[in-house]
């Protein structure tokens, strides 16, 4: 009889269940919904109709994990960041499973599992510095005894950008594998500026970089040819990626990271591996990357923690649960 940790995540567009085994960490059922091809056409996330295909998807999980009802012992469920009506949804299938099934409730944020993603199959180690890069957030973090948040964008997250690149390129969502792809047949012959290049913030933008994106596409008109959009998309990867590495250069000099980690959607971008690996090289620190299958949204990652939490009885009434789209903290 195994004891189980039911690990629920609906913060944005992909439902998600993971049964995950608290003495080794065994996955024991893994299944990820995804909406994306729905909301496509749209070219971005349209909340109100992720809310209605959660509403139609998570009941179907909750159908195929039945068999494991009894070996469940506590329900791990995003309650932050993420768009509200998303996150309710998990959040409700949760408390009706927590009340049904009489057992106990955790809350976990989005943003450590995404974290925990490193570790999913190990004890996480500490201290470990992090770049976190998705469609809603760009950070970075040095996670000791706390979690300290040593940049952040102040717009645009980095997928954010790719997202919004590929849609004024006329390619639906997401848009950073796609925009990946075309980098790869493309030059990076267009000499976009490097945000923040000269300034001493710690922090990102990538609005700015949007727009000179948008500026070339103008300019090309409607003699903008396929070759035209890679090198497009190949000097705005290359970027995008100068930018963080910019920031994180400056970062390094002063933590003396051993371990770092990134992780978060966009960690899947084999350009951004690449060259954080030649930073690890340059500063001697260890490059940690989460499985290419659980870099975007999952529940394993969500169930993670959960067993982690577990283990220390952090358990949240059903009435207490709440949502909570902006994180306030972040705490590990
Ligand atoms: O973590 P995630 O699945 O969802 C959020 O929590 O936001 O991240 C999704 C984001 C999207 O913006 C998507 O375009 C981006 O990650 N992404 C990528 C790549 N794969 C996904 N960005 C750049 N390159 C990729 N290969
Ligand atoms: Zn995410």
């Amino acid at each position: 009889m195994r004891n189980l940790i039911l690990g629920i995540e609906s913060s944005c567009d992909d439902s998600s269940f993971a049964l995950m085994d608290v003495q080794n960490y065994d996955l024991v059922f893994y299944e990820k919904i995804s909406q994306e091809e729905k909301h496509s056409e749209f070219g971005g996330v349209v909340p109100e109709l992720a809310a209605r295909l959660h509403t139609q998807i998570l009941p179907t999980l909750v159908q195929k994990i039945s068999p494991y009802f009894s070996q469940i012992k506590a329900i791990a469920v995003s309650n932050e960041p993420g768009l509200s009506v998303s996150l309710i949804s998990g959040v409700s299938v949760a408390k009706a499973l927590s009340i049904s099934l009489k057992i106990p409730l955790i809350a976990v944020n989005h943003l450590i599992g995404h974290i925990y993603s490193l570790f999913l199959n190990d004890d996480f180690q500490k201290p470990l510095g992090v770049l976190l890069v998705s469609g809603g957030h760009t950070l970075v973090l040095d996670i000791d005894k706390k979690v300290e948040i040593l940049a952040k964008t102040s717009d645009d997250s980095f997928g954010e950008s790719f997202d919004k690149v590929a849609k004024m390129l006329g390619f639906g969502y997401p848009g950073g594998q796609i925009i990946e792809n075309l980098a790869k047949n493309g030059d990076d012959k267009f000499d976009f500026t490097i945000p923040l290049l000269h300034d001493k913030r710690m922090e990102f933008s990538f609005s700015g970089l949007k727009n000179q994106v948008r500026l070339k596409i103008e300019e090309f008109g409607k003699n903008l040819q396929n070759n035209d959009i890679c090198d497009i998309a190949a000097s705005f990867q290359k970027t995008a990626v100068l930018h963080i590495l910019n920031k994180l250069e400056k970062i390094c000099k002063e933590r003396n990271f051993k371990n770092f980690g990134v992780v978060g959607g966009a960690s899947a971008n084999l350009y951004l591996r690449e060259k954080l690996q030649n930073l690890a090289d340059n500063f001697d620190f260890k490059l940690n990357l989460a499985p290419l299958k659980f870099c975007s949204d999952n529940a394993a990652m969500i169930a993670r923690v959960g067993v982690e939490k577990f283990r220390k009885k952090e358990f949240v009434d059903y009435k207490n649960l709440q949502i909570y789209p902006k994180f306030s903290e972040l705490e590990i």
